[in-house]
This record gives structure tokens, sequence and C-alpha cells, in this order.
């Protein structure tokens, strides 16, 4: 196990069936709909490896596009004023929205991206986050498509970060209590 980590909480293995269940999900949901303009919309930079792995099971025509906000605070804690440093690169008036997340814990980020994405007039908006910490939850978040809900850890790998690190580790661990400290 990589040096930091304490425990893997969520395997390799398991990482690919939650995202592969998610895929089908997604894709018998939207191929219901008569008309279909997907954009799926990726928050940098946490959601990059499970938007890479999560569109490749969705079996169906979307484009993809990104944006980077950033929540001014420390390390592990989301204070809620978000601000966006990298834009998305197209208009989504009128588009079906998909939106993903790497996590949603208070929900404070998201809730504000949300509302920055309605403004917009997107035809349909959803929600898609790999993990969710409910217990944590301080705004609710509607969230559509979940790959697992977790207890209250912090935890890194498969694209989340600790200071930035970790973000390549396939699976998904939980860091050592001292390196929180
Ligand atoms: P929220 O505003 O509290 O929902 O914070 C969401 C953001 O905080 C996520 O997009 C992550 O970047 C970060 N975050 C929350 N919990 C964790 C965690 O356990 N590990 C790594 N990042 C986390
Ligand atoms: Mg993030």
């Amino acid at each position: 196990m990589e040096r930091g980590i304490e425990k893997v909480l969520v395997t390799e293995e398991e990482v690919k069936s939650a995202v592969a269940l998610l895929g089908e999900e997604i894709t018998s949901y939207y191929a219901q709909q008569e008309q279909l303009d997907l954009v799926v919309i990726g928050l940098l930079r946490g959601s990059f490896v499970f938007m890479a792995d999560l569109v490749r099971q969705v079996k169906l025509p979307l484009i993809v596009d990104f944006m980077t906000v950033s929540s001014y605070g420390d390390g592990t804690v989301s204070t809620g004023d978000v601000k966006v440093v990298m834009d998305l690169d197209q208009s989504i008036e009128g588009k079906d929205v998909l939106m993903v997340e790497d996590i949603i814990d208070t929900g404070k980020t998201f809730n504000k991206v949300l509302y920055l994405i309605k403004n917009r007039h997107p035809r349909s908006l959803k929600i898609c986050t790999f993990l969710s910490k409910p217990s944590r939850r301080v705004v609710e978040v509607p969230i559509d498509f979940c790959g697992m809900e977790i207890s209250d850890e912090f935890v890194c790998g498969y694209g989340l970060d600790y200071s930035q690190k970790y973000r390549n580790l396939p699976y998904v661990g939980v860091l050592k209590p001292d390196l929180l400290a």
C-alpha cells in the first residue's frame, strides 16, 4: 500500500463495478429521452479519473466539458465560497447537463456550482457523484446518481487528493490520521 494510507476503503475492483453500474443507470435514464443533447461536465481536478472511466460506460452520444472551481479554505475543510477558476468552453443553454463530481461532502461547494449552472438555462440538469458522505451534509444536494455512500472519513485516491497528492491511486484509501493533524 502507498505510504501514508492507513487502509483501502474501496478496492480497484469495487471502483470498477461501481462505475460500470453508474454507466448503466445513466445510459438507461437518458436513453428514454426522445431528444438528447448530452453534455457531461466534470469538476476539476477531483473528477478527472472518475470522469474518464464513467463516460466510457455511458453508451450514448455526448460531449465532455470541464470547469475548475476553487473553494477558499485549507486542506480538508470546505468554506462554501467558490470561485470559477476555469470556465466551460461551450454554452449549455438548452442542453442536457450531467454534472460529475468526485465527492459530495458538506454539499456547500456543489450547491454554489449548481446555482451557477442553473443560471445558464440547461434543458435538464442531473448530478452524478462517485462518493457521498451523507452524514456530513450541511446543504442539501439533489444527487441523481451516486457511486457509493461512505462514512465520515477523509479519503483520497481515484482522483481525490490530500494537498494535491494521492490522486493517482487506483483505489480509494483512508489517510493515516497523523498526516491530517
Ligand atoms: P463540500 O463543499 O464540503 O461538499 O466539499 C466538496 C469538495 O471537498 C470535494 O469536491 C473534494 O474536493 C473535497 N473533499 C471533501 N471530502 C473529501 C475527502 O474525503 N477527500 C478528499 N477531498 C474531499
Ligand atoms: Mg473537488
